[in-house]
């Protein structure tokens, strides 16, 4: 345990994907798995990805549907540059075949933004080397990543062949049609520097992979002109040389990936990685650039080792992730670290990940964010006029690449509509926040008006019960699907409807009637709510009390998590609540509510969610925190600040749990300090963890930087 780093000792073949996920890098426009250098024919997950670098993968159903969308757009596992192979005395190393791995370790320091890896190994010719490995992906020249792999043989004398190499024959292991997605263009090589531009299919993509090697034997510089090897999506550069047992050889490496239309920065990227001894420099700009992310960002907690190192973790992460530099990026729900999810955009951006990046980047950076969804507008009212809405009404995509729904399911792309919402409640969450009402006027209230035309024409009114209902909805709970009157869901489109309406009058809109402002003022205050007079609770949908409800601490313990287990039709009758759903409504809406009635809510949902979406433990801890639960609440956040790190859902081999971190980090700021803003103050209700001795961050509020220690 160390708190500013995260080391695993021990060689596991099993454990390899988990880790390569846990020890990935990023910097905000590529990103890689911790996948070893040199070859490995264990198990492994390939993958190294370009920020906005996607392939819009042909859909493939069972039944296609009217409204799916053509394509499910796939963030692509980009040509490598980390590849070393390496032979000992004429002997391929592969951890997979050593007779014997010893003092395995792995180590991300992340006060400095870097992994290394090192090991001894006793391969199949008896031959011992020791092996120690720095990587690091710049964040200040952000097209380019280091490495530095040092190999000291151990039994005798060993001549070493090294083939250092750049690949673009790789593929996505999650590809509808089992293509490969990249074009090999062009391969060149001058003495030590290679490059291999490619194109992605379809989308166009031009990006040049390079590298640059330098080699050393005992810190000498060693000059042997490489041969080249040169075949189809592949350029290998290969070096042999001789170390004396216990002399150190090293290969210094820099790689990366410039997009074609840029050659300023492939040129800028050949120059700086030739120059001699840039890898301490390049260090010492990577340890400066974290200390100033640091310093905004960093949470620290006296007294709890285990809670300290999670929220380092986490930070470190959505830093690794998002850097706020490009317009046209976002936040993927793996981020760099694995294909899930596809690197695509999520409601998780608004619901989870703005306030973390708001507090701690800035304003201007969560405008930004903001701004994504705005210059997708367009994009979001063709989405709804596919559906069959009109009259600019806007459905923004569940999921997406550059504003077109891509996700092909129909509970999901047609159900899951409380996306919507969350984009209205971030625009409200920046303007309470940061007091700029500047957002607002000039964009988002083109936003809100076009989400409110949507409500307004996805209610029904029901004679039945005088009221309008909103029906065929999945909640945020994915564990139950086509439902009538999710409660967040409608209680999300009545405060969508009166914000905007509410909006447009204060700032004397041009182009609306105030025909459509009263309507949605009058839909907004005649939605039904599902209650339950017995529980004094709002109800997650209509049938819910139907349901056979039995607690979560009724299901056998090996049953979970229940999606790895259950049947889909056995999950989806069953009470189990995948995620925050109604109370992710009391989370947004705190102040509508008396905290008895938030009570009431939390005791009767929590018994029966099971957390199995990495967003939910979060929502609830804060609610906890709220509640005075403290312990409960300390239990949650243990549980979203070390999901990864301690594989509570069993998945961390596919990737981490990016989004979610943000919600780790609300677990904290909002739960255990409280902080809220009310009236365009902070406020603190501070509820620690009895054995923590004290905790301090800092936010930067309204353009100044708040120190707060509890
Ligand atoms: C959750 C969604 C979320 C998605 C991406 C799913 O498992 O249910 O709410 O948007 O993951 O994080």
């Amino acid at each position: 345990m160390n708190t500013w780093n995260i080391i695993i000792e021990g060689f596991n073949k099993a454990d390899i994907t988990k880790h390569e996920s846990i020890f990935s890098l990023g910097n905000g426009a590529m990103g890689m798995r911790a996948n070893f250098e040199e070859d490995y024919t264990g198990d492994t997950l390939q993958g190294s990805y370009i920020g906005g670098v996607y392939y819009p993968d042909k859909t493939r159903v069972g039944w296609w549907k009217n409204g799916y969308p053509e394509y499910f757009a796939k963030v692509l596992n980009a040509p490598s540059w980390i590849g070393l192979h390496i032979k000992i005395n004429g002997e391929l190393l592969d951890l997979n075949t050593c007779l014997e791995v010893k003092n395995f370790r792995r180590q991300l320091n992340m006060k400095e933004g870097w992994y290394e890896r090192s090991f001894t190994a006793m391969l199949p010719n008896q031959q011992e080397i020791q092996v120690k490995v720095l990587r690091f992906l710049s964040l200040r020249y952000d097209e380019l990543g280091a490495l530095r792999y040092e190999i000291t043989p151990l039994t005798t004398d060993a001549t070493i062949e090294i083939e250092s190499y750049l690949d673009s024959g790789i593929k996505n292991s999650d590809a509808n049609w089992d293509e490969r997605f990249w074009n090999t263009l062009e391969i060149s090589s001058e003495d030590n520097f290679a490059t291999i531009l490619a194109e992605t299919k379809k989308t166009g993509f031009k990006v040049h992979t390079f590298m640059q090697n330098q080699l050393f034997i005992d810190n000498k510089t060693l000059n042997i002109s490489p041969k080249e090897n040169k075949k189809e999506n592949y350029i290998g550069l290969q070096y042999e040389l001789t170390a004396k047992k216990n002399q150190t050889f090293r290969i210094e490496k820099y790689g990366g990936y410039s997009r074609s239309n840029d050659y300023s920065t492939l040129t800028k990227s050949k120059t700086l990685s030739k120059s001699i001894a840039l890898f301490d420099s390049l260090l010492e700009n990577q340890r400066e650039d974290w200390a100033h992310i640091w310093k905004t960002s960093d949470i620290v907690i006296e007294g709890d080792e285990k809670a300290q190192q999670g929220i380092r973790f986490n930070i470190f992460q959505l830093n690794q992730t998002y850097s706020g530099k490009y317009a046209h990026l976002n936040i993927g729900p793996k981020g760099f670290t694995g294909e899930k999810y596809g690197g695509s955009t999520y409601w998780d951006t608004e619901a989870y990940c703005l306030p973390f990046y708001m507090a701690t980047k800035g304003a201007e950076v969560a405008r930004n964010l903001l701004m994504y969804r705005y210059n997708q507008l367009d994009k979001a009212i063709e989405n709804a006029e596919k559906l069959g809405f009109t009259g600019g009404a806007a459905l923004y995509p569940m999921v997406t690449m550059n504003g077109e729904e891509c996700h092909n399911e129909w509970e999901i792309t047609f159900e899951e509509i409380h996306r919507n919402g969350a984009i209205a409640f971030a625009i409200y969450n920046y303007t309470r926040y940061t007091g700029d009402e500047s957002y607002l006027k000039d964009y988002g209230i083109e936003v809100l008006i076009a989400i409110a035309r949507f409500w307004a024409q996805r209610v029904s009114f029901s004679e039945e019960k005088q009221k309008y209902v909103i029906l065929g909805v999945t909640g945020p709970n994915e564990y139950e699907n086509n439902i009538n009157n999710n409660f967040y869901t409608n209680y999300l489109a009545s405060w969508c409807l009166r914000y905007a309406a509410e909006q447009v009058i204060t700032l004397q809109k041009e182009g609306i009637t105030k025909e459509e402002t009263q309507q949605w003022l009058h839909i907004a205050q005649n939605i039904y709510f599902p209650y339950s007079e017995k529980y004094g609770v709002y109800l997650q949908q209509d049938g819910f009390l139907d349901k056979d409800l039995k607690p979560v601490s009724a299901i056998p313990a090996g049953e979970r998590p229940l999606n790895q287990h259950w049947s889909w039709d056995r999950i989806l009758r069953s009470p189990y609540i995948k995620q925050a759903d109604t109370l992710q409504g009391f989370y947004f809406f705190e102040d509508h509510f008396t905290k008895e009635e938030l009570q009431r809510h939390y005791e009767f949902y929590e018994p029966f969610t099971v957390h199995e979406s990495s967003l939910s433990p979060c929502v609830h801890s804060v609610l906890a925190s709220a509640l005075g639960k403290t312990d409960e609440a300390y239990t949650l956040y243990l549980r979203t600040a070390r999901l990864d790190l301690d594989d509570y859902n069993k998945e961390v081999h596919e990737g981490l749990h990016i989004t979610s971190m943000a919600g780790t980090w609300l677990s904290i700021v909002e739960g255990f300090a409280g902080m809220r803003v009310k009236n365009g103050k902070l406020h603190f209700t501070p509820r620690l963890p009895k054995h923590w001795k004290s905790l301090s961050f800092k936010v930067i509020f309204q353009g100044e930087i708040k120190e707060i220690k509890l």
